[in-house]
């Protein structure tokens, strides 16, 4: 039976980025070769199969996006159509079946409208934080692509993933974990990456740092993430971001790149040396969990190299933010149609 009963007494502005249980929950199944029609539930438990692909050999890939409340009360979402595409690109790369873009469109706006009540009001530093989940959920003992697939949405509210929000954070240079390899499954997104990235952000979280900074895989020379977000740059009214084939291409850094450009930067999309580090006069970390997360401290254990770049956000990442949060919010004239109101909310 479904229900809507719960109640619910949440402090907006304290949430961190983990997870409220809401009240429902959309599914749909893959089976004899075509999607079914979406079902809802509120139900927070999926019955798997023991043998399913999805558990085995991480026939798996999710998303991750968000719904904002505006100032004017609207709920917008930010470019949705871009998570679908980059989720169809995941499922390709493990042999999944694809969510079509307008069943993943249908699915998100459906669990986004049942679950209204949930979404933190404007002005609290709150979002809700939508993910999508598509993994391989028939039977298999080889290792092939499974015949049944699940694609489930479910939305929590959240805070910003990096708990200092947007105060400068401070992160760690790893040399002796890889997340992902240049011919591997960096490039998209996929469970294993994450797994792989778990040993060093822990030990970061455990010596003070918010995140950590992979370097290129080969030679350890050019920056290649931070952590579960891009890595930016700013020099000589330039924003610089890391071009490289085990980084996941950012929705949010795609659209900080136009916004950098609509603001009268230039921008460059190259491999970055580790040792430009020093060369920087801001750095951040960005993406749908991370928003704009500026760096105030880069250290690098291995070689005693600390880069700093002062206490508070700089006047470009702050620009940037107020940009990228405006147009979000409602607040910010959304010139490339990057926004879709939900309807009814
Ligand atoms: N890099 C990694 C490894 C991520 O997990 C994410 C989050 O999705 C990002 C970057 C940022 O991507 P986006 O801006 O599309 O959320
Ligand atoms: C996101 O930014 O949406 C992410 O997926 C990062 C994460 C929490 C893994």
């Amino acid at each position: 039976m479904l229900t809507t009963e719960k109640s619910i007494d949440i402090d907006w502005g304290t949430l961190p980025f983990g997870y409220y249980p809401t009240d429902f929950n959309v599914r749909c199944t893959f089976k004899d070769g075509k999607w079914q029609e979406p079902e809802v539930t509120d139900s927070e438990y999926i019955p798997v199969h023991m043998a399913a692909t999805g558990l085995h050999y991480g026939q798996e890939a999710f998303e991750g996006l968000k719904a904002y409340r505006g100032a004017d009360g609207k709920v917008r979402l930010f470019r949705w159509q871009e998570n679908a595409k980059r989720m169809q690109t995941s499922a390709k790369g493990i042999m999944m079946a694809k969510v079509p873009e307008e069943l993943f469109g249908e699915v998100v706006k459906k669990a986004v409208k049942l679950n209204a009540k949930y979404i933190p009001p404007h002005g609290t530093g709150a979002t809700l934080y939508i993910r999508p989940l598509l993994f391989g959920s028939g039977p298999q003992v080889g290792v092939k692509p499974a015949d049944e697939y699940m694609f489930v949405v479910f939305v929590t509210p959240v805070g910003p993933y990096f708990k200092e929000g947007f105060h400068p954070v401070a992160i760690e240079v790893v040399r002796d974990y890889d997340r992902a390899a240049p011919l591997g499954t960096g490039h998209i997104k996929v469970g294993g990456n994450y797994a792989a990235s778990m040993q060093p952000a822990d030990r970061a979280y455990k010596g003070g740092f918010a995140s950590v900074l992979f370097l290129d895989s080969k030679e350890k020379k050019y920056i290649d993430e931070a952590g579960p977000a891009n890595f930016y740059g700013i020099k000589d009214n330039t924003y610089i971001t890391p071009q490289s084939q085990s980084i996941l291409p950012s929705i949010t850094n795609m659209s900080i790149e136009q916004i950098a450009r609509d603001i009268g930067l230039s921008v460059e999309r190259r491999p970055v040396l580790l040792e430009e580090l020093g060369t920087f006069e801001e750095t951040g970390a960005c993406g749908t969990a991370a928003i704009i997360s500026p760096i105030r401290k880069i250290v690098d254990h291995d070689t005693g190299k600390v880069y700093r770049y002062g206490d508070g956000a700089g006047p470009v990442s702050t620009k940037l933010y107020q940009q990228l949060r405006g147009i979000q919010e409602g607040l910010v004239e959304d010139i490339h149609g990057w926004t879709e109101v939900i309807d009814g909310i």
